[in-house]
């Protein structure tokens, strides 16, 4: 059942949701959960554990749910089909305490939403999510709201952290630019994030599968250019690999050279030519009887303006 079937059709505890949120993890979702693969799923924030029993009935069978929450209150909630831990999800000893060597394939931070509490959680937590596992941070409009420590471009405001991550993706392009704190920032999440995916609301930051560990290179497919010669930037070792026929471009590129210096030959051929001939010209005028005899002529000329001498 889609989960969108499941939380209309759903009768236990109460969630509460945006209502385009259900799509948007149906999207980000959808592939893991179709596999039928037992997963890992955190979620800070239970409240009245509707989106715990949610959960519970769309993760495959076998699937860990895990829900933390700071108020003990949600310990009269019925754990059935997921566990539940009191604690606050931006303290780091807490949550070393209770999730030990535990990793996710899912984390969802809908916990308090204050700008501070979003990106401690997320930086306690970010480490114990798995390869290709995507941590999902709710309700960002509050990161725009003076009362969750939010406002429009604020400074420490969750969605500028975000924004800070968009650059670590980007980071092997002005890795010069910044300083030793922020290389280990930048450095970390851009071998560790391969997507984030912003909606309304809602961020999804997705692990790469495989940490990432140099800077991607260009690729090419075929062996012509002939408007652009991209040879030099093939990364040899690459070529190799991929069976490009450096041969065939070299030739093709060596053929292509003598075209344009049999034509740079020919131009400079013509030019020498048209100088020769200048050449002759002048050393005609130099020894001229007449035109020395009329020079004051036109010097007169050029003094009076006269056109026609
Ligand atoms: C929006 S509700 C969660 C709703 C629930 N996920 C659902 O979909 O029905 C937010 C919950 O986060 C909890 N919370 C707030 N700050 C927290 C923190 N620092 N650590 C853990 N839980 C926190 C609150 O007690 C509250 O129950």
């Amino acid at each position: 059942m889609s989960l969108t079937d499941l939380f209309m059709s759903h009768d236990g505890n109460i969630s509460h949701k945006w209502e385009h949120y259900l799509k948007i993890y149906e999207m980000e979702l959808g592939l893991l959960v179709a596999r039928g693969q037992p997963l890992n799923l955190l979620e800070i924030g239970i409240q009245n554990g509707g989106s715990l029993q949610i959960w519970a009935k769309y993760l495959p069978p076998g699937s860990n749910i895990i829900g933390i929450d700071i108020n003990d209150d949600c310990l009269k909630i019925n754990q059935n089909g997921f566990h539940i831990f009191i604690g606050d999800a931006t303290d780091s000893v807490f949550l070393n305490n209770i999730l030990k060597d535990m990793s996710f394939d899912i984390i969802i931070d809908d916990g308090s939403h204050i700008s501070n509490d979003v990106i401690r959680t997320f930086t306690n937590l970010f480490q114990r999510l798995n390869p290709s596992g995507k941590y999902i941070i709710e309700d960002l409009h509050c990161s725009y709201l003076a009362k969750f420590q939010g406002g429009f471009q604020q400074e420490g405001s969750s969605i500028e952290l975000l924004k800070l991550l968009i650059d670590s993706l980007n980071y092997d392009y002005f890795r010069d630019s910044v300083s030793q704190e922020e290389n280990k920032f930048f450095d970390f999440y851009n071998r560790n994030i391969g997507r984030i995916s912003f909606y309304d609301s809602i961020a999804v930051i997705e692990k790469y599968q495989n940490i990432k560990k140099r800077k991607f290179s260009t690729i090419l497919a075929g062996n012509n250019a002939p408007v652009y010669e991209l040879y030099l930037y093939i990364p040899r070792q690459f070529a190799i690999a991929n069976k490009i026929n450096f041969q065939k471009i070299r030739d093709n590129l060596i053929k292509k050279f003598k075209c344009e210096i049999a034509d740079i030959e020919r131009q400079l051929h013509d030019k020498n030519n048209e100088i020769a001939e200048k050449d002759e010209t002048i050393e005609y005028l130099i020894n001229s009887k007449s035109w020395k005899y009329t020079k004051p002529f036109r010097l007169m000329k050029r003094f009076l303006k006269i056109s026609d001498l």
